[in-house]
Formats: structure tokens, sequence, C-alpha cells
């Protein structure tokens, strides 16, 4: 038997299995475009579930496509010990987001094996489905669905632009198991992501002890004047939706600045009928607001009511517009953040605690068991683009970090 101090991960094991699976989806400019239940998505699944299989371990699939791999501890008494990320990418996705936290997992899984090493609870990896939102809304949909958030029938009805429904696709790949959502028990659940922001790279530090998720907040806006020829409709008798959003998402943005460290942004915008000489007569765009503090985020809600319909009367148009979604600020659970510490100091790595700007299915899990996350640091500070970029000795410190404050945790149940 190895002592746990012993376990070290092969941190270029882990950064070959990164670059071999960035294939899936991989694209021209080195990122992934990796859209959850698409055939890409399908392919890494594949090969996830032989990895792990080939690891002992038995692979569970639930009824939206959440993938649970399970080793068997000393003991069947206790729930496992989940790690946790997802393998979904935006449709410009880098190769780090979310798919560090699922393959760190399974090098941390493959050194206990390889090691001969036996916790005492049992060791799982999940892949959460549609954490990123960007193919169907919202975020974290599935780890959502697992948690209560959503009932399995909103994960299906939710359709892409093209009208494809995420329950439809969920059959077409084959990743429609059996399992209820939330039938397939964990008693705790560490998620190692990139850190998406800059703060890590600026202070030299490897490890963000991550204390908590900020509140996110999401809406749709679909705002209607009137399609007329450009030429022929003079400025003043325009009903212009166009001009009439762009001015809302400088507002949106203005929101952000007047209270920061709030965030707001408009991601997502179609124009319609984007032609060069109609003036646009209906537009659909998204917003999305951010802050630690809930009070805050009702007051960033509550400006960007105010200022809205202000700049839809100036512009003559109508518009709607609704949340589709909130994510409450999260805080992560203590005693779990204490074995990340002790994990990164036996590591020997220098860290610091922070929340999380971005949203991460352990916001939800969080609801129904203790749950924390381990950041490491990505180039500049940037994620969500394809340039996105983190080094194998930063990967492999977080797997390390994972797989220490994993038995960290299950030395409790000696
Ligand atoms: C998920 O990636 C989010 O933070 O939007
Ligand atoms: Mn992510
Ligand atoms: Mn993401």
């Amino acid at each position: 038997m190895t002592s746990q101090t012993n376990l070290t991960i092969n941190p270029q094991r882990l950064w070959d299995d990164l670059m071999f699976t960035a294939q899936f989806g991989g694209t021209p400019k080195g990122g992934i475009k990796r859209l959850t239940v698409s055939d890409e998505d399908k392919r890494v699944r594949d090969w996830f579930k032989a990895e792990c299989e080939k690891l002992g371990c038995s692979v569970q699939v639930d009824e939206v496509g959440n993938m649970f791999a399970t080793r068997p501890g000393k003991r069947q008494d206790l729930l496992p010990i989940a790690m946790g990320s997802h393998l979904d990418t935006q449709p410009t996705g880098g190769k780090f987001d979310g798919v560090l936290g699922v393959l760190g997992a399974l090098e941390a899984l493959r050194t206990m094996v390889q090691m001969d090493y036996e916790t005492n609870a049992p060791i799982m990896i999940v892949n959460w489905t549609n954490e990123e939102g960007s193919r169907f809304s919202p975020a974290m949909l599935c780890s959502g669905v697992y948690a209560g958030v959503f009932t399995p029938e909103f994960a299906y009805s939710r359709e892409d632009r093209a009208g494809l429904k995420l329950g439809d696709e969920l059959v077409r790949i084959g990743y429609k198991g059996e399992h209820k959502a939330g039938a397939i028990k964990f008693g705790s659940m560490f998620e190692l992501h990139i850190e998406q922001g800059p703060i890590l790279e600026a202070e030299e530090k490897m490890i963000g002890v991550v204390t908590g998720v900020q509140g996110m907040r999401w809406y749709e806006v679909t705002v209607t004047g009137q399609e007329s020829h450009t030429g022929a409709t003079p400025m003043g008798l325009r009903k212009n939706a166009l001009l009439a959003s762009a001015r809302m998402i400088d507002a949106i943005d203005h929101v952000g600045i007047t209270h920061l460290p709030g965030v707001a942004s408009v991601g997502l915008i179609e124009n319609r009928p984007n032609s060069r000489n109609v003036v646009p007569g209906e537009v659909f765009f998204t917003v999305d607001l951010r802050h630690p503090d809930e009070k805050i985020l009702d007051r960033m809600e509550a400006a960007m009511r105010e200022a809205l319909p202000k700049i839809a009367a100036d512009t003559k148009v109508t518009f709607e517009e609704k949340c589709i979604w909130k994510s409450p600020a999260v805080k992560f659970a203590s005693e779990l953040i204490e074995c990340v510490r002790m994990g990164t100091s036996q590591a020997g790595y220098k860290s610091r605690d922070m929340a999380s700007g971005a949203g991460h299915d352990a916001a939800y899990i969080a609801r129904v068991a203790p749950t924390t996350m381990i950041f490491v640091p990505c180039l500049g500070g940037i994620s969500h683009n394809e340039s996105e970029s983190t080094t194998l000795e930063e990967c492999g410190a977080g797997a390390q970090v994972l797989l220490n404050a994993v038995l960290a945790h299950d030395a409790h149940f000696a």
C-alpha cells in the first residue's frame, strides 16, 4: 500500500490527453468548437468512457447525459468523493475551460490506480452536460437538473438557434441515459478549472483556493421597430431597432461600470433582416449581469430596467425583456476548502483565496453536496477564446492539488 504523500500525478500524461482530445472539435486557430451534445461531444464522451473503463471504473449516464465514472473504495457504506467539470466548449472555445477539470480528475484517478492506492470512499469523475449554455441556454443546465434546480423536461425542451431540442440531440448521440438525474449520489465534489481571469498570473500564484461563485442573471431582449427602405425613409421617420439596441447595449455597459466589481455584457445579437439597404425592423440580444452581492445585482437589474424603456421611447420602438435565468451567489464548503489548502501546501505551491467570476457546475452542486473548486492560471486571463492558454506545469499543478485535496478528504473516512 502506498502512502498518500507518494502519489504524484504525471503532468505529461495529462497534457497528452488534453492535446489528444482537443482534436475532437479542434479549430484552425488552435481552440475547440465542441458544442454540447454535438457529434464532437459524442466523440470525446466515447473516449472518456473508454479511458475510465480501462481504469476499472463503471460508467453510468443519467437521463440528461451527465456521465459518472466510479472506482470502488475500501468501504461500501460511503458515498463517492466526486471530481467533476465539463467537456463541452464555447463555439470559439479554448482547450482548457472545463476540459482540464475532467481530464485532471482522470489523471488523478489514473495515478491512484497505477500506484494501487485504495481510498476509503469510492472515487467518482463526473462530466456534466451543457455547462457552457452557448448552444442551449442557460449555462450549467444539467448540473442544475442534477441539483433539482430544473426538471429534465425543461432541459429536454431547450432549443438551439436552429430549433433543435436538447432532448432529441441527446437521443441522437446516444447519451440519454437511464438513471434519474440526482439518483447517482456522491458525498462531495471538487472541481478543478482554469481561473478565466488575470489575478493568479498577475500575482504569480499557482493555485486559486476558490471560496464561492458570484451571482449571475441572464435576460433576453427583443426590440421591434419597422423595416423600411434605407434610401427612401427620412432619418426622422425611422423606427430603427438596431439603433435602439445599440443605445441599449451602451446603457447596459454603463450598468456594469457604475456597479463595480459587477459586470454587464451583451454577447449575442441577431439583427433582422440584416440587409444593407433595409432599416432594421427587429433585433434580438442577450444580457448577462453578474455581481458577488445579490442585493447589488438587484440594483443592476433595476438600473437596466429604468434605462431600456427610455431608450425605446426616444427611438420610437417597442421591446420585450425577460429574465431567463438566475444563479444566486454561492459560498463553498469550508471543510473542502480546508482540504484544498492542505493539498496546496503539501505540493508546495503559492496560493490565494478568490471568488469565481465565471459560472461553474460546482455552483449548483453546492446546493446538494459539500463542494469546492481549485483554480490554476491562464495566460493573460483570457478564456472563452481559442487562444486560451495554460501551461503543462500549471495543468499538472492543478491535478496534483486536486488529487491531494481528494486524498486529504478521504483520510477523514479511515
Ligand atoms: C460559463 O462558462 C459562464 O460563466 O458563463
Ligand atoms: Mn467552464
Ligand atoms: Mn466556459
